[in-house]
């Protein structure tokens, strides 16, 4: 056995003239960090003027927390400037890239500005008063409204039903509904070659077929479709109008009615795919899924169980509320901007005869032919279907702006607005505007143009989920349209007056001509 003590007995009384081994260690201490500190020092001398940037700039604006004026105030302005994005556009003349004053909304700021776009990229909340006005139609508990956490689980849970295998699978269904467009339009023109389309009209119902084949693959046979586009067109402008209090007691009651007949459909959809994808289960076939299914297959992440199907229908309406009128009119405003620029027609006619040699477009045809992106993307900057996208600001942040002197600190639960057309028409960001250049988009320009100014479809965290669904949709669109017709505008290019509604509606349609080309 080891006896303790014995072991105590062996060890050295402390000798005071042992050298002092801590005070080497201080002294190595010492010296490494010298080494590290001094080629540091050097390195921030050199570097300083880099370093400027990063550190706080001198002016700091900070925004208050109370600046809205009274509504009773700023409305008939709006409606006197001719709508919100006007009104937005005057007060940016007037405060420059920041607006914080004379919003509509409390603790809110609009701004035109890049880097503050850039450096909340992240940010995935959304005001939920801005929202309210869809309680109606999509619940208390909508995507639109939900936390930046939620949505993100949401969103990855759905990604892939807007994803290249589903948009692959479901492109020979999408092109024969728009070869279905082109051979009426076709028969009409042969009957009388002087017809007026009223195209906002026909791509709002197109894209809304469209739209529901993605989103749920309807069986059109089991669905009236044209009562169903009377049904949503009810609530979209009713839901719009009601926040402005401008709903007469005719149009409540047929927005009640629309939203009804929606819901009570969605439900009964939703009971036949239950029954579909147990058969398609237990007969061991797969299918792409698109977001239908997934909805009525998988648990919601958020509360871990199945999604109720109150949350289905108000997914599913949701969804079809935000492509069917975006889509709807990116469609004439492209036609608009090539009957008006009839060079870019030309270029275009000529891509597509080479490209198709007349056949019908395959889905990588639509993804190869550059110049069409080109145009498609230039109409959506020239004519955005959507306003304005929002995000709010839950803590106190400082944010870089464009201008070099300046930071900003935005107080908690501040809400800032990117008016989209005014990023598109600002020339810093895109030089002569006002042209339609679809150039601006080839390869060996798009580099020129400043990130985070092109931005029709949001941005960062909670962008359109179906971007790449709604550039197909268009182009396939236009690309037929092109094959087939030469286009023509039948009214005044000056009569093209865009109202605000869900999307930018165009209040005059769009009246075109097609002529059929040799
Ligand atoms: C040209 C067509 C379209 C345009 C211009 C457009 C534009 C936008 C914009 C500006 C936003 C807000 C993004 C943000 O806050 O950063 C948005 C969100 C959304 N869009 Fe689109 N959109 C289009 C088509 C579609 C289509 C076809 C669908 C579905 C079928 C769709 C579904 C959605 C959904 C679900 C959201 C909300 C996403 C979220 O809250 O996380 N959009 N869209």
């Amino acid at each position: 056995m080891v006896d303790v003590n014995q072991i105590y007995d062996k060890i050295p009384e402390y000798d005071h003239n042992l050298p002092d081994y801590d005070e080497y260690y201080n002294k190595l201490i010492i010296g490494i960090s010298l080494l590290l500190i001094i080629p540091s020092l050097y390195y921030l001398y050199r570097n300083s003027a880099y370093l400027l940037d990063v550190t706080p700039k001198e002016t700091v604006i900070t925004v208050e927390k109370e600046f809205s004026t009274n509504e009773n105030d700023v409305f008939p302005e709006i409606s006197s400037c001719g709508g919100f994005i006007p009104y937005l556009r005057k007060l940016h003349e007037d405060q420059g890239d920041l607006v914080s004053s004379k919003l509509p909304y409390p603790n809110t700021i609009s701004v035109v500005d890049p880097m503050i776009m850039k450096a909340t990229l992240q940010i995935g909340d959304r005001p939920i008063n801005l929202f309210k006005f869809l309680e109606p139609f999509l619940g208390n508990d909508n995507l639109q409204i939900h936390d930046s956490k939620r949505a993100a689980k949401f969103r990855k849970l759905v990604g892939s039903s807007f994803g290249h295998d589903v948009l692959v699978a479901k492109y020979p269904i999408l092109r024969d509904i728009v070869v279905e467009f082109i051979e009426k339009w076709e028969n009409m023109v042969m009957k009388d070659k002087n017809t007026v389309f009223k195209m906002q009209e026909q791509c709002l119902e197109f894209s809304l077929r469209t739209t529901l084949n993605v989103v749920i693959s309807i069986d059109e046979k089991n669905l009236d479709v044209n009562t169903y586009k009377k049904s949503y067109d009810a609530v979209l402008i009713g839901l719009f109008d009601k926040q402005f209090g401008k709903l007469d007691t005719l149009r409540e009651e047929e927005f009640q009615e629309g939203i009804n007949f929606m819901k009570s459909l969605t439900c009964k959809l939703i009971d036949q795919r239950r029954k579909e994808l147990n058969k398609t289960n237990s007969e061991g076939e797969t299918k792409v899924k698109d977001l239908f299914d997934i909805l009525v297959s998988e648990n919601d992440p958020h509360t871990g169980k199945p999604f109720t199907d109150e949350a289905i229908t108000n997914y599913i309406s949701g969804y079809i509320m935000a492509g069917y009128h975006t889509t709807g009119v990116a469609i004439p405003y492209t036609l608009f901007a090539l009957s008006q620029n009839h060079d870019v027609q030309v270029k275009l006619h000529e891509e597509i005869d080479k490209t198709l040699e007349g056949r019908l477009p395959t889905f990588d045809d639509l993804s190869n032919m550059e110049y069409l992106t080109q145009v498609v993307k230039e109409s959506l900057r020239v004519h955005p279907p959507g306003s304005f996208f929002a995000r709010l600001l839950k803590s106190e942040t400082i944010l870089p702006t464009m201008s070099e002197s300046k930071d900003l600190r935005i107080q908690a639960d501040t809400t800032i607005l990117y008016p989209i057309p005014l990023y598109h028409e600002n020339p810093k960001f895109f030089p002569q505007p006002e042209k339609f250049d679809p150039t601006r988009f080839s390869q060996d320009k798009i580099k020129d143009i400043e990130p985070n100014t092109y931005c029709p479809f949001g941005s960062g965290a909670r962008i359109c989920p179906a971007e790449r669904f709604s550039l197909m949709d268009i182009k396939m669109v236009v690309c037929l349209i092109l094959q087939k017709f030469n286009v023509e505008l039948a009214m005044k290019p000056e009569d093209l007056i865009k109202e605000e509604r869900f999307a930018n509606m165009p209040k005059n349609d769009v009246l075109i001509k097609l002529e059929l080309r040799s």
